[in-house]
């Protein structure tokens, strides 16, 4: 029987899961909460109004709409505990349970657990109180630079200081004057690592991890990565800066270490595992996990999916990704660019209206809808970050190509975007091409 599945969220992360779970035959509906204008009436899918905040009443949705799986995109409803709560009522959901999903909700918890286990992370302390959190920025053996809330705090509670006194403005600022909120509650401050930031995902069933192919993120708002960090502003996959060999040794030392020590630890992890890394001169070292998939990484991952996105989702839940691991089409690069309001990340003007829509998809470039919502028949901007513009190409520069031409054919008034998606990796190619 075809199944109806719900997407929970509104970012170009779920467009991207609801796009790729629609081509799935098994699928007759998907179903997005609350979603965005690409995902309204869009083919097999469709937005709901249901609330996704009480579990109850999304559990009772489910029940009466037939939902045989939710797939959860953003932290927040993990953190809240939706997958336990929806499992225990026999709703099938996709994610991990509340306490697994502390690998990113704590701070302080992902570390000490980093620790426990022996994966490789920047050192590091946690504290309650500014005080001795100043204290330790002053006297450390190694620059305590890096300030995190250890709460979520939606990708922007990490303040990367240029000196100690930065680093203790960086304490007032979060405990004292609570910039982040109760995510600042706690904080980490953690040694300043130098290297190439990047994204390497996996499915993990509780016991086996498949991982994805590795991305990167570009989290700074201006071209050479410059400006304020922000949830990101663009990605491509795969990325070359990263060897079969080397992935081979983060899913080894970094992703499987982390699957099997949530287990010892009796929270096994089951759903997407993200952790985002910095490649060392001592080797790749954990920057933060994540318990589910980046955004915009997820817009450069689903169209590289070979396999059933439903199919893999089931495996994974089952428990059997020894035996059915999720394939991935190998001759294909896929490169994504973000367009925000302006004034992202800070605050901006929403209902700004949006052209070019059609016309790019006539390029055979793909539009990720984030920040958007329909007014008068039209698609208007309704959030910072708004558009992504997603290519697939036989090769990186290729796609950068198709993805720069698809924004120039795509827009809004003072839409902000990068113009470097990459960088990393031309250079990189061209320094090891023969
Ligand atoms: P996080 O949310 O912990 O990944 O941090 C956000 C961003 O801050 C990362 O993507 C890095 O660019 C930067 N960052 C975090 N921790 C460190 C660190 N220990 N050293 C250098 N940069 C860091
Ligand atoms: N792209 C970074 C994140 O999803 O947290």
């Amino acid at each position: 029987m075809a199944e109806r599945v719900l997407v929970i969220g509104s970012g170009g992360r779920e467009h991207a899961l609801a796009w790729k779970l629609a081509q799935s035959p098994h699928i007759q509906e998907v179903l997005v909460a609350p979603g965005n204008a690409g995902t309204a009436n869009c083919g097999k899918i469709s937005n709901s109004e249901v609330s996704v905040s009480n579990h109850s009443i999304l559990a009772q949705f489910c029940k009466e709409h037939s939902v045989g799986l939710v797939l959860v995109g953003p932290e927040v409803p993990l953190a809240a505990g939706m997958v336990d709560d929806l499992q225990a009522v026999g709703v099938q959901c996709f994610g991990p349970s509340a306490k697994a999903a502390q690998l990113e909700a704590s701070k302080s918890f992902s570390k000490a657990f980093m620790d426990r286990h022996g994966i490789p992370t920047a050192n590091w302390c946690s504290f309650t109180d500014p005080q001795e959190a100043c204290s330790y920025i002053r006297t450390a053996s190694f620059p305590a630079l890096v300030v995190k809330a250890s709460g979520l705090a939606a990708g922007k509670g990490v303040i990367v200081a240029k000196d100690q006194e930065e680093a203790c403005q960086a304490v007032l600022d979060i405990m004292k004057d609570k910039m982040f909120g109760s995510a600042g509650e706690t904080v980490v401050v953690e040694e300043l690592l130098e290297g190439e930031e990047v994204s390497c995902l996996c499915f993990s069933d509780g016991c086996t991890v498949s991982p994805m192919p590795p991305a990167q993120d570009h989290k700074r708002l201006q071209d050479g990565d410059l400006g304020p960090n922000t949830g990101g502003m663009g990605a491509y996959c795969p990325t070359p800066q990263v060897s079969q060999e080397l992935l081979q040794q983060i899913s080894e030392t970094v992703l499987q270490k982390t699957v099997d020590g949530m287990k010892e630890e009796g929270a096994p992890y089951v759903g997407v595992l993200y952790a985002g890394l910095m490649l060392t001169k001592q080797g790749p070292k954990v920057l933060e996990f994540n318990c589910r998939f980046g955004d915009p990484e997820c817009q450069v991952l689903m169209p590289l999916l070979k396999s059933d996105l439903y199919e893999v989702l089931q495996s994974t839940l089952q428990g059997k990704l020894a035996s059915s691991a999720p394939v991935w089409h190998q001759d294909s690069s896929a490169v994504t660019v973000v367009m925000a309001s302006p004034g992202y990340p800070g605050s901006y003007k929403k209902g700004v209206t949006i052209t070019g829509l059609s016309q790019v998809e006539e390029m055979g470039v793909h539009v990720f809808h984030a920040g958007t919502a329909l007014k008068e028949g039209g698609v208007v901007s309704s959030g910072g970050r708004v558009l992504t513009v997603t290519a697939v190409r036989s090769s990186l520069e290729m796609a950068l190509h198709a993805a720069n031409r698809g924004v120039a054919a795509v827009g809004f008034l003072g839409a902000v975007y990068r113009r470097d998606i990459g960088h990393r990796a031309i250079t990189h190619l061209t320094q090891h091409r023969v």
